[in-house]
């Protein structure tokens, strides 16, 4: 039987199962804590921060730390809530979002991040750097304006032998998301739907699929996101 672990995020106590992340455990008590590059059932690559939380003092990061017996968390603190804000304003200036005309609005997490956080107008200077959209592959288009680079296309989606069909190519500013031009050729519809549903915004795009459902039916539309997801 999994041992019960007691933790306390912002002073409420709650069990949770050793082994859990300090995510896990919030969702499974109903508690939302944001995430962006995190996806449900994969190995946590922690490079976001959205998700930081204050763990007895300390800034870690929700979805790679394991819960610990005598875990105070402060999740909800304005300090906290600051430092998301400065996260979600900086990615939106360093891509160019142009909301009401992307195919993914409604149904992506960076939007609706800052619908949570009520982000109005971001704090730092639009960077308008110039990013190449990539159309070439039969069944994908990347629109790399809007990619946050979170790795989920690279870490999720691979081909039934292991082999990667997305890569980061570059660093810094110049880094930018690609993919195997001849792997794409062989990339099964499902495999291109999923690349598509595991991008948390609108960089991955299905040919011929934007704008499915229409606006009051997507995943964001009724409800925020801290709804959602703890469901
Ligand atoms: S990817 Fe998300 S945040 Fe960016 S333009 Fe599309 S809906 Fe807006
Ligand atoms: S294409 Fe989407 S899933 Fe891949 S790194 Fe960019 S934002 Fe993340
Ligand atoms: S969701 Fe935890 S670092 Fe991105």
């Amino acid at each position: 039987m999994d041992k019960s672990i007691k933790i306390k995020i912002d002073g409420k106590g709650i069990i949770a199962k050793e082994g859990q992340t300090i995510v896990e455990a919030a969702e499974e008590n109903g508690i939302y804590i944001p995430t962006l590059c995190h996806l449900k059932g994969i190995i946590p690559s922690g490079s976001c921060r959205i998700c930081n939380v204050k763990v007895n003092g300390r800034f870690l990061t929700a979805c790679t730390t394991k819960i610990h017996d005598g875990f105070e968390i402060e999740n909800n603190s304005p300090e906290i809530t600051e430092l998301r804000k400065i996260i979600i304003e900086t990615l939106f200036v360093s891509g160019n979002h142009y909301c009401p005309a992307c195919e993914k609005s409604g149904n992506c997490i960076l939007q609706a991040l800052a619908y949570q956080y009520r982000i109005m107008i971001p704090r730092f200077p639009y960077i308008y750097e110039q990013r190449e959209i990539d159309a070439s592959s039969p069944k994908l288009i990347l629109e790399r304006n809007r990619c946050v680079l979170c790795k989920r296309c690279v870490r999720t989606i691979k081909t039934d032998d292991g082999k990667n069909y997305f890569a980061i190519e570059g660093r810094g500013h110049k880094a930018r998301i690609i993919l195997d031009e001849e792997l794409a050729k062989t990339m099964t519809e499902e495999k291109a739907m999923k690349a598509m549903e595991n991008c948390p915004v609108g960089c991955i795009l299905k040919k011929e699929t934007g704008f499915i459902k229409p606006i009051g039916e997507r995943k964001y539309d009724k409800e925020s996101i801290s709804k959602v997801c703890v469901k």
